[in-house]
């Protein structure tokens, strides 16, 4: 079996372009796998500085895969501050790449480009998640084009590894999910939490409701075109042609048609989330990551032995 591993950002709450985007083909191929989940609470402090909002995404994020239906006996789950190895083998990783080589990285260009400060976190960030990948000999990462880079970032580092202390990390491969279409938000443009036009993925009806009706449908027309945009990730055009046709200019009766089918599918995973306790939370990650670190400490103990640190 292949590993797979890949790490999600707890940082706050998801909308239904995560949903489309990234959780539900998650769920529906990591069985396939021998798979690692990874909740990358050490990467979140390069743009996180409150402890309370901190602890709280770290058992959300978790809380929102159990409810898309990933199982715990299926996925090792865990927390990476809880597997030490990870900043450690970061450092090792760090004192083999140049600076001018990190400086190209284009997720530390835009951010400092948008005015966030560069601190050297932000700098390394791409070591520590070369890190989290190479500790466990990873086949393939599941991540957005977006982290493109950062998958190459983690081949260099291991082949710099490996040139200098012989053959002892797997290069890894990005699995990126092209056919996945971008969800459109309410303004048409795509949606992020970053713009302001999502529709949550665990809102309540009323949520739900208000979000759809906000969707832009000033295009004109018979067919409002986000709405049938995001209605079309739910029920296929031949089920949706009579609806569209029945009510060809009707806006209203189409949005609510929407918000049926929407809390349809969000209803069970919303209740399913609510009834998922700290407890429980506390328990997946504890047991994942008692197993992660056995895997991390044994990649490490060979780390050490190859770089003459363990005596
Ligand atoms: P956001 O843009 O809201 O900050 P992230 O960048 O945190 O979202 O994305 C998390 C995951 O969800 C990524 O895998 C990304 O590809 C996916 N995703 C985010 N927005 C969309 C969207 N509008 N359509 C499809 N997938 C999306
Ligand atoms: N950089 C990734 C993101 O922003 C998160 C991440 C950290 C990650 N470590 C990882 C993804 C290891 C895959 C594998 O989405």
């Amino acid at each position: 079996m292949q590993r797979l591993l890949t790490g999600l950002q707890p940082s706050g709450a998801l909308h239904i372009g995560n949903y489309f985007g990234a959780l539900k083909p998650f769920a529906e191929m990591y069985a396939e796998y021998e798979s690692y989940l990874m909740v990358v609470d050490y990467h979140a402090l390069t743009s996180l500085r409150n402890g309370d909002e901190l602890r709280g995404n770290i058992k959300n994020v978790v809380r929102d895969y159990l409810a898309v239906g990933v199982d715990p006996a299926k996925a090792i789950i865990f927390q990476q501050s809880q597997v030490q190895e990870h900043t450690e083998f970061a450092w090792v990783l760090e004192c083999l790449v140049t600076v001018s080589f990190l400086e190209l990285g284009h997720a530390y260009k835009d951010k400092v480009a948008k005015g966030i400060e560069a601190t050297a976190g932000l700098f390394n960030y791409p070591m520590l998640m070369a890190a989290d990948i190479l500790l466990y000999d990873t086949d393939v990462v599941p991540v957005g084009e977006d982290q493109r880079q950062h998958l190459e970032y983690a081949r260099e580092a291991a082949a710099k590894f490996n040139k200098a202390y012989g053959e002892t990390l797997k290069e890894p491969k990005e699995l990126i999910q092209k056919s996945v279409a971008v969800v459109p938000g309410t303004d048409g443009k795509k949606m992020s939490k970053s713009y302001g036009n999502t529709i949550p993925l665990f809102g309540t009806k009323d949520e739900i409701s208000k979000a759809v009706m906000s969707i832009v449908t000033d295009s004109g027309g018979d067919k409002p075109e986000h709405v049938f945009a995001i209605h079309k990730l739910l029920k296929t055009e031949t089920e949706l042609a009579p609806l569209y046709e029945d009510n060809q200019g009707k806006y209203k009766a189409l949005k609510d048609a929407l918000i049926e089918d929407l809390d349809a599918l969000i209803a069970p995973m919303r209740e399913k989330r609510s009834a998922i306790t700290d407890a429980e939370v506390k328990k997946v990650l504890d047991e994942g990551s008692a197993k992660a670190r056995e895997k991390a400490a044994s990649k490490m103990r060979e780390v050490r032995q190859k770089v003459g640190v363990a005596l």
